[in-house]
């Protein structure tokens, strides 16, 4: 028997209007589109502090690759192996434009820089992504999906960027992360939807956990990156705090097909 979906399929335009929805009443002062295309860093001050983005976001791309490599071999699910060497090869390729961009910015080799920070990630999140599926799934929702709401507000009051950056990030960055979002989503949803009710009940309160030791790790992470990007590219970060928590509430609402209003009181980015 084939179990019927509740839910709607998962599309950047439901993450649209998802995140639409939560701006208008957590945030209505932001703006729904953006008002001001960036402008490149210029003074030193500026190259620097976009320099150390630039990095953060070499590293974050470079983790993803590292973790997904360690793990694609444990899983026996071929079409989510088949994902993950996608997922591999787009993340490594984004690391590596993102490092050629900072090195053309600084003229200095970032390597160094990206391995410390790379370092910093498995630091902090533990053996939690490589442990078992459940917190992979939870690295992989944490890596790819609840940073969502930070690229709406990035995508719509950034101040500075580099132009051959934002080209390539529009050309192959924002479809990539789309489809490794769906990638994601898809699955989940094949493990979840041949469930019975009560290994679905299970499967939740699995998924739940692992993905709240995640945030546990990841908040102090969280704080210091949302505080470079506004130092460095001038997005706002005051409403993001309660923008993330709502949105990774969504998320899991929508992974786990319970209403938002049903999910337990989750760990908070200000916990
Ligand atoms: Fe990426
Ligand atoms: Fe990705």
């Amino acid at each position: 028997m084939t179990t019927i979906l509740t839910r709607p399929t998962w599309t950047t335009d439901l993450e649209l209007e998802i995140f639409d929805k939560l701006l208008e009443r957590y945030a209505p002062h932001l703006p729904k589109k953006r008002l001001e295309e960036p402008r490149p860093p210029q003074t030193d001050e500026e190259k620097e502090n976009f320099y150390n983005f630039r990095v953060a976001g070499a590293a974050h791309d470079l983790f993803i690759v590292q973790v997904c490599a360690k793990i694609i071999d444990s899983f026996a699910d071929l079409e989510l192996q088949l994902f993950l060497s996608r997922q591999i090869g787009d993340d490594g390729a984004h690391a590596e434009n993102t490092r050629l961009r900072a090195q053309a910015i600084s003229g200095r080799n970032p390597i160094e820089d990206i391995q410390k920070q790379v370092q910093k990630h498995w630091d902090y999140m533990g053996d939690l992504p490589i442990r078992n599926w459940q917190g992979f799934l939870a690295f992989e929702l944490h890596y790819e999906l609840h940073i969502v709401a930070l690229l709406f507000i990035n995508s719509r009051t950034s101040k500075i960027n580099d132009p051959d950056s934002a080209k390539f990030a529009a050309e192959r960055i924002l479809p990539d992360e789309a489809a490794h979002r769906l990638g994601v989503v898809d699955w989940w949803q094949r493990k979840f939807d041949r469930a019975s009710p009560t290994e679905k009940k299970d499967l939740i309160a699995q998924v739940l956990e692992a993905d709240e030791e995640g945030q546990r790790r990841r908040n102090p992470y969280l704080w210091e990156h949302w505080h470079l990007s506004h130092k460095a590219i001038g997005i706002e970060i005051d409403d993001l705090p309660v923008l993330y928590d709502a949105w990774r509430r969504e998320v899991l609402s929508y992974f786990l097909d319970i209403p938002v209003s049903k999910l337990p009181r989750l760990v908070s980015v200000k916990d």
